[in-house]
């Protein structure tokens, strides 16, 4: 389906107001964003990254009771086959409906070069027969490994391997080959800036329905966001929890739970730091992706949709941004790609 330009950021309101109303006995129904392709994607999702293999099925079959219908996965976290177990059994439980859930995942660097087969090969694992969301998870081709392994292979130098043979226009036609295809219904970009985003504009025939980017309280993002939402592409936070202790103990980040500004707006709130955090990143019109492993914080995440912050206090926590990313490659790729 052709792209809409006249689509710009989600509306995004209390649980329910302007929600795509699902068929389903789960708890709650969590509102939807249309993106530019003509697809609902709801604004909060669950991401899988660092989900242990084992504990996958009990946690998706605890989200979709509590009414997550969007996860976030990607060929990355090795764990699409546990995924896509623990969806098939959901199906087939009358948990339910393919066409109810949103599934992302993602193209992994050394697969630039191999979209179709690396889409296909996810796709087999996830047990599907479509992808909601298919995203180019980094803006760099790196030294192709066999499909399915993912690899960042490392130089002799110790620095990442990056291939410069193949272009991002020519990754990006590979995956509106996947749209004519049938097997993907909306194609997009993540961790790209200003300047890629507005070339993959210029050469998209398909226009790119997401760009998932780290945004949180600690690296705001304002000019990016905006001008991701002025071009009517929905923008999706990934890390919106700052990747909370998880990220303090990879990359050594400081945590915004842990702002005193946070703690105290929450405390007026009535509400958890990650409830307040994950509703400032829905007042910014951004979809969130949060992770977590405990069952009980499945639904304190949802939560985030039933309350407002104020303007004042939006403003409050506008002014703690550090402009300070959280999540490092750098640490794996001994290059900052960013830089
Ligand atoms: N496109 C990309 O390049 C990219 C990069 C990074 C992430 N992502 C996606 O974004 C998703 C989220 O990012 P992330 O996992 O890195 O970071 P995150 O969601 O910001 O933070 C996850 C951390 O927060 C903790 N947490 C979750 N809920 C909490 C709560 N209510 N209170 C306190 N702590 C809480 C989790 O611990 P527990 O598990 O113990 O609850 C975990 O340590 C990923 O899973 C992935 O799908 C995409």
């Amino acid at each position: 389906m052709a792209a809409k330009h006249d689509v710009v950021a989600p509306a995004v309101v209390s649980n329910g107001a302007n929600g795509h109303h699902q068929r389903s006995s789960s708890k709650r129904t969590i509102p939807a964003v249309m993106l530019n392709s003509g697809h609902r994607m709801p604004v909060v999702g669950l991401g899988v990254w660092r989900m242990e293999k084992t504990a996958i099925r009990g946690l998706i079959h605890a989200a979709i009771r509590e009414g997550y219908r969007h996860f976030d996965c990607a060929a990355k976290y090795q764990n699409e086959a546990e995924v896509g177990d623990a969806l098939a059994e959901a199906f087939e439980a009358g948990l339910v409906k393919r066409e109810d859930l949103f599934i992302t995942t993602k193209l992994w660097n050394s697969d630039h070069g191999h979209v179709i087969e690396a889409c296909k090969d996810s796709l087999k694992k996830l047990k599907l027969d479509y992808l909601d969301l298919y995203l180019i998870h980094f803006p760099v081709a790196t030294r192709h490994t066999e499909i399915g392994t993912t690899a960042s292979v490392i130089g002799e130098d110790g620095v990442l391997d990056m291939d410069t043979t193949v272009s991002l226009e020519a990754t990006w036609r590979a995956m509106e080959e996947l749209v004519h295809m049938g097997l993907v219904r909306s194609i997009g970009i993540s961790n790209y800036g200003v300047f890629l985003t507005r070339d993959c504009l210029a050469y998209a025939k398909i226009k790119p329905a997401v760009n998932q980017m780290e945004i949180h309280p600690y690296f705001q993002r304002d000019s990016l966001v905006k001008f991701c939402q002025k071009h009517g592409i929905c923008v999706t936070a990934h890390t919106p929890l700052g990747g909370s202790t998880a990220n303090t103990k990879l990359f050594g980040s400081l945590s915004c739970l842990d702002d005193p500004v946070i703690k105290e707006l929450a405390d007026k709130y009535g509400k958890t730091p990650a409830q307040l955090v994950l509703r400032w990143g829905l007042q910014k019109k951004t979809a969130v992706i949060p992770k977590t492993s405990k069952v009980e914080r499945l639904r304190e995440n949802l939560e985030a949709l039933d309350f407002d912050i104020s303007e004042e206090d939006m403003e409050e926590i506008k002014a703690i941004d550090r402009n300070c990313r959280s999540n490092q490659p750098a640490k794996f790729w001994g290059i900052d790609v960013y830089s």
